[in-house]
């Protein structure tokens, strides 16, 4: 394997009647990154998750906990979410009026900070916010929901970012991609530029210590 690409299971589409037992699961399978998904009814339609979910499986595992902030003013919940033990926290380059300030405060909270686009807003948005962010999560569906289509023009948007960040001297920017991602397109997801995988339905939908795995056999091809 030629580059370190992290799989980042969406506990979206856990099961949260045993969310710690899932948690210790997908750790002991092979995962690199918890990835958490927030929605307030709002800035998405969905409601998902808030701190006291975070706070609940922080003991589960030594896993980074990576937080997807898909609200509105996500700037009044970036302490509950870092002191909940949130390790990443991305906020929407939509919602975000003074991107500049969120990130430098999620870097206060001793987090790594990253930007998300939805499919359609413009990169020069993440282009811009790059050299203040640890990295930028390119949406591949419209947020809100999981189980949703892979967007194709990801594959255009992602490439087009990594060179972009490569010829800046931005290398250590990770891109990250989230949104119907599975077993059989993560090859081609990865070696379009995206570093980090988030994939809910594509490794929850039957036995997920065996589609870590498998996910991981395919990554190890990328080229
Ligand atoms: C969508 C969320 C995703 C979601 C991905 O708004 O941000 O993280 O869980 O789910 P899948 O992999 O099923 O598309
Ligand atoms: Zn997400």
């Amino acid at each position: 394997m030629s580059r370190d690409i992290k799989i980042a299971p969406s506990i979206l589409s856990a099961d949260f009647a045993n969310l710690g037992r899932d948690i210790k699961t997908m750790t002991e399978a092979g995962a690199d990154i918890i990835h958490v998904d927030v929605m307030d009814g709002h800035f998405v339609p969905n409601i998902t998750i808030g701190p006291l979910i975070v706070s609940a499986i922080r003991p589960y595992s030594t896993l980074p906990i990576d937080v997807h902030l898909m609200i509105e003013k996500p700037d009044n919940y970036l302490e509950d979410f870092a002191n909940a033990g949130a390790d990443y926290i991305s906020v929407h380059a939509e919602e975000v009026r003074h991107l500049h300030r969120s990130l430098s405060r999620i870097k206060e909270l001793n987090c790594k900070a990253g930007v998300v686009l939805n499919p359609i807003t413009p990169l020069s948005f993440a282009l811009d916010a790059a050299e203040y962010s640890d990295f930028i999560l390119l949406m591949s569906v419209n947020p809100g929901f999981g189980g949703q289509s892979f967007i194709e023009s990801f594959y255009r948007k992602a490439s087009e970012l990594r060179n972009e960040l490569n010829k800046r001297g931005l290398e250590k920017v990770a891109i990250e991609v989230d949104g119907g991602v599975k077993i059989d397109n993560c090859q081609k997801v990865a070696e379009s530029g995206a570093d980090w995988l988030v994939s809910g339905s594509g490794l929850f939908k039957g036995d997920l210590t065996a589609n870590i795995k498998l996910m991981r056999q395919e990554l190890d091809k990328v080229k």
